[in-house]
């Protein structure tokens, strides 16, 4: 008999059937019996009850700061705004020293508070529920801080700034202005030869006023053969000697160009070990490539309006709505 396989068997797809639900990030801070501070990066809070006011959190039984969780009088859940990015990453570690060179004070109830972030909430533990290979801790908040400020987000995996993506698309398109996208496929890039037989990014010319970047996007990929989603805004850029902006998204390559396509050496795929990278039509290309891979092999990647090099988020001459729209 065919049995379908189970949840346990497939831990790995059901992760990531989770990992589709967009949350915001926290890092959630306790002291414990000897005195240090603990903390660690979650994504599972909750708020649950205005009266009486509770929230909850979920820690992993494997987390080194678990006991310390489990047995805590107060903790504090601290709301990351998009700046703090560095943060997360290093409260998602087991470092020791996590808390070195961050700026914390103490709340109401004993709880440390990272200062900066964009609300916290210091709570007294009000009981925790045994759940799997976590327990469900809920606090009662004592007091808290409602700040302002653009939220750290965190979606498949990868972080989400959704301000910095907002703003690059809030600039005015010049003339000389490209949709494009850098599209993965099985950790390669697909680049295309351009007219001058350097190597780029497929790219649309935003000149004709005919559809929102989706459409350019979809019209270029379809000449190009290739089926791809599309997630996030990656960077805009100036390629300064050109006097182009590039808008550049990036995506997954769901089906890719036929092998005839391919061996016409139109398209190709690429690593950073086999990239032609003396081929490129300009220096910010290189710059935004090597990004691309470093932020891909950290799994973290965020929204550039700049380069590096001179590259600048240009003038864009109309406001495009997010491309979903
Ligand atoms: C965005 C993000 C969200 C996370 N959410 C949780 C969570 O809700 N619960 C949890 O136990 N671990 C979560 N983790 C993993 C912990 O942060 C990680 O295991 C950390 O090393 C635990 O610290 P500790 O071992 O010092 O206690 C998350 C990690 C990231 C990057």
């Amino acid at each position: 008999m065919n049995e379908k396989p189970s949840v346990d068997s497939d831990v790995k797809a059901l992760r990531g059937a989770f990992s589709n639900f967009l949350t915001g990030v926290t890092i959630v801070c306790t002291v414990d019996p000897s005195g240090n501070t603990r903390g660690f990066t979650a994504n599972s809070f909750t708020s649950v009850s205005l009266d009486p006011p509770l929230i909850l959190i979920c820690i992993a039984k494997t987390a080194s700061s678990y006991e310390a969780f489990r047995q805590c009088k107060s903790f504090s859940v601290n709301v990351l705004g998009e700046s703090q990015r560095e943060l997360s990453t290093i409260f998602a570690t087991k470092a020791p020293d996590k808390f070195n060179n961050v700026d914390i004070r103490y709340a109401k109830t004993g709880a440390p508070i990272i200062v900066g972030s964009l609300s916290w909430f210091d709570c007294t533990a009000f009981n925790y529920v045994e759940a799997g290979d976590h327990i469900i801790l809920v606090g009662r908040v004592e007091s808290f801080v409602n700040g302002q400020g653009a939220p750290l987000g965190f979606w498949r995996g990868n972080y989400v700034t959704f301000e910095s993506e907002a703003e690059a698309m809030r600039v005015e398109t010049p003339a000389s202005a490209y949709v494009s996208c850098l599209l993965d496929w099985q950790g390669r890039v697909l680049l295309c030869r351009g007219e001058d037989k350097s190597w780029t990014f497929p790219a649309a010319s935003t000149a004709s006023k005919e559809g929102n970047h989706q459409a350019r996007l979809d019209r270029l990929l379809s000449k190009l053969g290739v089926e791809a989603e599309i997630n996030f805004l990656f960077s805009v850029f100036e390629a300064a000697s050109r006097g182009e902006t590039y808008i550049v998204y990036r995506g997954t390559v769901t089906s890719p160009p036929s092998e005839a396509r391919q061996s016409s050496r139109k398209v190709s795929f690429f690593t950073d070990r086999d990239l032609p990278w003396d081929d490129l039509p300009a220096p910010e290309f290189r710059v935004v490539l090597e990004r691309y891979f470093r932020e891909r092999d950290g799994s973290a990647f965020s929204v550039y309006g700049d380069a590096g090099l001179d590259g600048s988020i240009a003038a864009l001459d109309s406001q495009p709505k997010h491309w979903r729209d």
